[in-house]
């Protein structure tokens, strides 16, 4: 049964562009008290409860280190050694847990999945990464071209690779947000219509050769070519997108001052070369250094609404 005034951060499209704006400033003021060493603890005593499904580094040193800086603490917990990978069933897990912390972050396969967690959670669930959604490093990216570039209204989005998590979050962003996506995706790995609401057709352009796709854009991105919970497919994927690699001739066909972005973890020499990623337009670091601040003005807002302090 769904909890009444709860908010929870499934996909990218459960905050209004005001929120987004909200969280934009709040997190460049967050990073400032974390570089100037100030202790601000909104969250003292509070748990966070971390649960994945898959593999992860950024994800999840970022939601524990934020936690802790806002003065709570986090539980890790993995499908290998709790009840989860012994089939207990996800809507008595999310009461469980639910009961015994105050917010939730989980990294999972399908949304579904999620979505019935979510369900059944009697505090703010938050997606770490689905099959289907990755909203809070999109938010980390968004929130780094905003402080490289300014806001990204009005500006264009230039996608190189598979249509996954990152894709659709960016298309729902594109929505929210008010910018472009030119995306290219090889043959027979296409955006699925199932994932892209008709409300965001106008949001994104299909385009079939990926140089091209980078003309003019603000920002070229990319992930890797075989997501996790895809390994079996690797060998031919390889084959399929290996001329969707982000070189620097992609990144000549951008704005001159155009950003490059890559979620991590990357492959050199598949979905991008180390040219780029090591190169002066990468705002890779910024953006994994992102996900720390953001998260933390997202666990605030999930939790104590907006603040002013
Ligand atoms: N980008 C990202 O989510 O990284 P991890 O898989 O290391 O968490
Ligand atoms: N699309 C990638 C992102 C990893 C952070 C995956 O789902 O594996």
């Amino acid at each position: 049964m769904a909890q009444k005034n709860i908010r929870h951060y499934l996909q990218f499209k459960d905050l209004t562009r005001d929120e987004y704006t909200y969280l934009l400033d709040r997190s460049r003021l967050l990073k400032q008290k974390f570089k100037n060493y100030e202790t601000y603890h909104p969250l003292h005593d509070r748990t966070l409860a971390m649960i994945f499904e898959k593999n992860s580094t950024r994800t999840r040193l970022s939601f524990e280190a934020g936690i802790h800086q806002l003065g709570g603490h986090a539980v890790f917990m993995n499908t290998r050694d709790t009840q989860l990978g012994r089939g207990e069933p996800i809507e008595d897990a999310a009461q469980v847990i639910s009961r015994m912390t105050d917010i939730i972050m989980i990294r999972t396969f399908g949304q579904d999945i999620l979505r019935r967690f979510a369900d059944n959670s009697r505090v703010p669930v938050i997606n770490g990464l689905t099959n289907e959604y990755h909203p809070c490093q999109v938010l980390a990216d968004i929130f780094t071209f905003y402080e490289h570039r300014g806001p990204i209204a009005g500006k264009t989005v230039a996608w190189v690779g598979d249509a996954n998590n990152m894709l659709y979050t960016w298309i729902e962003a594109a929505h929210i947000l008010g910018f472009k996506v030119r995306l290219s995706t090889p043959a027979g790995y296409a955006l699925d219509p199932a994932l892209v609401a008709p409300e965001t057709h106008g949001d994104f352009e299909v385009i079939a050769n990926p140089n091209e796709a980078c003309d003019g854009a603000d920002l070229v991105t990319t992930d890797v070519w075989t997501s996790m919970g895809f390994e079996q497919e690797n060998e031919i994927r390889k084959k399929a997108f290996a001329d969707w690699c982000v070189t620097e001739s992609m990144m000549a066909r951008a704005k001159p001052d155009a950003l490059f972005m890559h979620c991590l973890p990357a492959h050199r020499g598949e979905e991008v070369t180390a040219e780029v990623i090591d190169g002066p337009q990468s705002v890779v670091w910024d953006e994994a250094e992102n996900r720390l601040h953001v998260q933390k003005a997202l666990m605030e807002f999930l939790m104590l609404g907006r603040v002013s302090h």
